[in-house]
């Protein structure tokens, strides 16, 4: 069975919401709920890291080793199977995943400036999550869009030919799920200088 009780959530010593929101006492329904739908056999095990991400947005350690005991499997073989696949993440994820394309035709049209917009209008660094959650940023090899190039994707969905500008006003567009997040968003970039009207390519 899965342990429920064993879930310390070591973002707040076990007690309230965790970074992703999820408290110690959700988890362990939610465990408990995998527990009553996935026999204890490893065959089960890509299912039930899918049910653990889709719950708490990604595959926190507790969880793996909940994981490990309920399907009587060695951890690191958990942990081995997670990490072959790219589905699979072990940090937090933003509610919205903005990803830059950094191929070569993205990145002969300017894809890296389009990573610092990103860096700089949301202060996070490529690859990680803003602190409230609400964006994470990351940079692919081609999407397979190379005559759109340089391509964004937010939450799955293409937009072509990007600029520093177009994707400002894109971030804008992004439903946030909190207020601090509308405010990041609309921070003016202090170096931003846009002279004759011309674009910031
Ligand atoms: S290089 Fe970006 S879509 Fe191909």
């Amino acid at each position: 069975m899965l342990m429920p009780g064993s879930q310390t959530d070591t973002t707040t010593g076990g007690r309230g919401p965790s970074r992703n929101g999820v408290s110690s006492e959700q988890r362990g329904k939610w465990l408990e709920k995998a527990a009553s739908q996935f026999e204890p056999d490893p065959q089960y095990l890509i299912p039930l890291l899918q049910y653990v991400q889709r719950e708490a947005g990604y595959l926190p350690a507790e969880a793996m080793q909940a994981v490990a005991r309920h399907l009587r499997m060695p951890e690191s073989k958990v942990y081995g199977v997670a990490s072959f696949y790219a589905q699979f993440y072990f940090t937090p994820r933003g509610r919205n995943v903005i990803t830059v394309c950094r191929g070569t035709a993205c990145h002969v049209r300017g894809s890296a400036r389009l990573v610092a917009e990103l860096e700089e209008s949301l202060e996070v660094k490529s690859g990680g999550t803003t602190a409230d959650l609400e964006f994470t940023v990351e940079e692919v090899s081609c999407v397979g869009a190379c005559a759109l190039a340089p391509v964004v994707l937010i939450n799955g969905r293409v937009h072509r030919q990007q600029t520093r500008s177009s994707l400002k006003r894109l971030l804008r567009d992004v439903p946030s799920a909190t207020p601090d997040a509308k405010a990041t968003k609309a921070k003016p970039r202090a170096k931003a200088k846009h002279i004759n009207g011309g674009t910031d390519r």
